[in-house]
């Protein structure tokens, strides 16, 4: 029997990079997972990756009409949830002068907006004992040109998992933070021109502490760990960054 047979998980942005590789985490051990993104297609390839316990719904994290719709789907599928990885999120570069209105209340709607209000209309359905693991930074911790506004909506993550974790305790859901280094999940390689995001990569890697990328198993093991066997922790956050954000 599968460490995680019998479990519901919803994973918001599960249908690439380490949502994905999670929601397999899962499955492979016998829960079912729902995973949202925006891209049908993409969605579609995940499902059929994942299988018959993989159901994907076009969700987009910026909406609160569609975080409704989602709600009643996850109660209609799953009636309760076990755990909730909010870890749909974009990445955005722009030196701090060039910065537009229209780019920062876009990154704060998808990144910190959306995870709230998604924690918000999902926490009814989660069982005692559950937990929630929102996607931080390690950009939240070091001050990284470029990424004013998505290291700001970043922070902004990390203390909801501390104030939701306290305003949740009575449900018994505890709310944590995973906070990834770099990993190449191809996040760069879609925001960037490609000369830039190769250039990027390699100086992220030449600056971590070990030196490389992480991978997104190394992310799904420390959600795992978060949403399932860390029954004692609430309003934590755990680095996985190679030790860019502690050495
Ligand atoms: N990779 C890294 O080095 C790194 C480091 C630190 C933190 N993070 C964070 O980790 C999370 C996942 O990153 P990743 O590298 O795995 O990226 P990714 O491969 O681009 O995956 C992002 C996921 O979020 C979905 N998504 C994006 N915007 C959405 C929206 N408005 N509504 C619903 N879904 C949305 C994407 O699907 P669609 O595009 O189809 O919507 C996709 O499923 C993000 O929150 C990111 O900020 C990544």
């Amino acid at each position: 029997m599968g460490k995680y047979e019998g479990k519901n998980v919803v994973i918001t942005g599960g249908s690439s990079g380490f949502g994905l590789t999670t929601a397999a985490a899962l499955v492979d051990e016998g829960a079912r997972v729902l995973i949202t993104g925006r891209t049908q297609a993409t969605l579609d390839t995940a499902v059929e990756q994942l299988g018959s316990a993989a159901i994907g719904v076009r969700s987009d994290a910026a909406s609160l009409a569609d975080i409704d719709t989602l709600a009643d789907r996850v109660k209609t599928e799953f009636g309760t949830i076990d755990a909730l990885f909010v870890n749909a999120g974009i990445a955005h570069f722009a030196p701090f002068g060039a910065v537009t209105e229209q780019a920062y209340d876009e990154v704060f709607a998808i990144n910190a907006k959306g995870p709230y209000f998604t924690v918000q209309k999902l926490a009814p359905l989660m069982n005692p004992g559950s937990g929630v693991v929102l996607t931080t930074s390690v950009v939240n911790v070091v001050g990284y040109p470029m990424v004013s506004v998505y290291a700001a909506t970043k922070a902004a993550l990390r203390l909801m998992a501390r104030s939701l974790g306290r305003e949740l305790l009575p449900q018994g859901i505890r709310v944590n933070a995973v906070s990834p280094g770099p990993i190449d999940t191809g996040i760069l390689d879609r925001t960037l021109p490609p000369e830039v995001a190769a250039q990027t990569k390699s100086q992220m890697a030449a600056d971590n502490p070990m030196g490389r990328f992480g991978a997104s198993g190394e992310i799904a093991k420390a959600v795992l760990f978060l949403a399932f066997d860390a029954t004692f922790t609430t309003g934590a956050e755990l680095a996985v960054d190679g030790g860019a954000s502690q050495l």
